[in-house]
């Protein structure tokens, strides 16, 4: 947490700065990769920083722990678009953002990851005038039935700073006929706050609290449309978590779009029948999801940027979807892409557990070194003038 009179001495400082920058944050997975580039940017006389919350994300589970966790002030602009169909939510960022961009005239709008406020603000902005940077760009899962798929080739297409992760994100661009010099491989800002927070968030020992104290556990998140907006397809995930959960204990923080699903197939009833050991929890914070996670033997995840994580933190994971727009999580990293079929979803978790989660120690991905957010800050002083 930053305290009172640190933040009016950074906000007497923000004033006299002159090059205006936005980045926008919208859903829980922005805040993490907004985060270093904020404190990058703050770094520089020159630049001020402004953070944009569109409230894609409202609970505080889902936003304002983010910020607290990442020693993030609060937004500077709130949008408080909510929920919504995805036409009404992208229109009404689009129109709520509009005004912001007439009164504040940034250089440039930063926007990170996949997310309807990714493309929503992104275009609002473009169509301003005003340059837009992606942070995240070029990853691929090549299913164009995934609505994030939609949202990172739109905002690719429009965006003049493309920052990369990895290399397959570049080849991805050029194919696409993006312009090599807008292209610029600067590493993963996720992966910044991952190893700037992982000593602290060692410390909280989570897993005690939730009574995992010299057990091996597994951790579950689950929120893809795909996988649970069907009762039927997300019956048949949950029958196999709750098989390995006869094996291992399973920890469950539950998204909100997935706890209206599972309130539908009664699970806590049929957790009951089963006799199985899934702990069901409320979201947790950024720290706490770290701490959990780094003491986890196995994760089973819908997730992106989990992929990314456990590949640091060397922890088997489970990608339970047909296809990622993170390949090299499984060339180089931890990552065992598993699909939705029940069958092999157990019998590749069983084999993890069995073997006692002993991974083979690979390099890390290039420029995933916690530098990534200096480098777009070097890149920005550079081309903006
Ligand atoms: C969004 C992103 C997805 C990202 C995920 C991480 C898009 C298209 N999808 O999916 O890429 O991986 O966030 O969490 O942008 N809800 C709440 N409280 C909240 C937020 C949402 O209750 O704070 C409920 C809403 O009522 C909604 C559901 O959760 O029905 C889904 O929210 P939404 O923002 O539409 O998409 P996510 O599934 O969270």
């Amino acid at each position: 947490m930053i305290d009172f009179n640190t933040l009016l001495e950074m906000n007497k400082v923000l004033k006299k700065r002159q090059t205006k920058i936005i980045l926008v944050g919208g859903a829980r997975p922005n805040f993490m990769k907004v985060a270093p580039v904020y404190f990058e940017l703050l770094k520089h006389k020159n630049f001020k920083p402004i953070l944009v919350h569109t409230g894609q994300h409202y609970d505080k589970r889902m936003s304002a722990f983010f910020f607290r966790d990442l020693g993030l002030p609060r937004p500077h602009i709130y949008l408080d678009v909510g929920s919504a169909s995805h036409a009404v939510q992208t229109a009404r960022i689009m129109a709520r953002f509009e005004p912001v961009l007439m009164r504040e005239k940034p250089v440039l709008v930063l926007v990170v990851g996949d997310v309807n406020s990714t493309v929503a603000c992104a275009l609002t902005a473009v169509k301003m005038g005003i340059k837009v940077g992606h942070v995240e760009a070029g990853l691929r899962s090549f299913d164009r039935s995934m609505p994030e798929e939609i949202n990172r080739l739109l905002t690719d297409q429009i965006s003049d700073f493309l920052f990369t992760t990895c290399e397959d994100a570049n080849k991805n661009l050029l194919r696409e006929g993006i312009a090599p010099n807008k292209i610029f491989f600067v590493g993963n800002t996720m992966i910044d706050s991952l190893l700037k927070h992982l000593e602290f968030a060692r410390r909280l020992k989570v897993h005690e609290r939730l009574g995992m104290i010299g057990v091996k556990f597994g951790l579950l998140t689950l929120h893809r449309p795909s996988n649970v907006d069907n009762l039927n397809s997300f019956q048949r995930l949950m029958d196999a978590v709750s098989r390995i959960a006869q094996v291992i204990p399973i920890i469950f923080p539950v998204h909100p779009r997935t706890k209206k699903q599972l309130s539908k197939l009664h699970f806590l009833n049929y957790n009951e029948k089963y006799k199985t050991g899934i702990k069901i929890i409320e979201p947790l914070g950024y720290l706490d999801f770290l701490s959990l996670m780094e003491k986890a033997a196995i994760v089973l995840t819908d997730s992106g940027g989990i992929q990314e994580e456990t590949t640091i933190l060397r922890i088997p994971c489970l990608t339970l979807r047909n296809n990622t727009e993170r390949p090299i999580t499984i060339t180089q990293g931890t990552n065992i892409l598993v699909g939705t079929d029940p069958k092999r979803i157990e019998e590749e978790a069983l084999k993890i557990i069995k073997r006692g989660g002993d991974i083979k120690i690979k390099k890390r991905p290039k420029y995933w070194d916690g530098r990534a957010g200096e480098r777009i800050v070097k890149v920005l002083i550079k081309n903006l003038k």
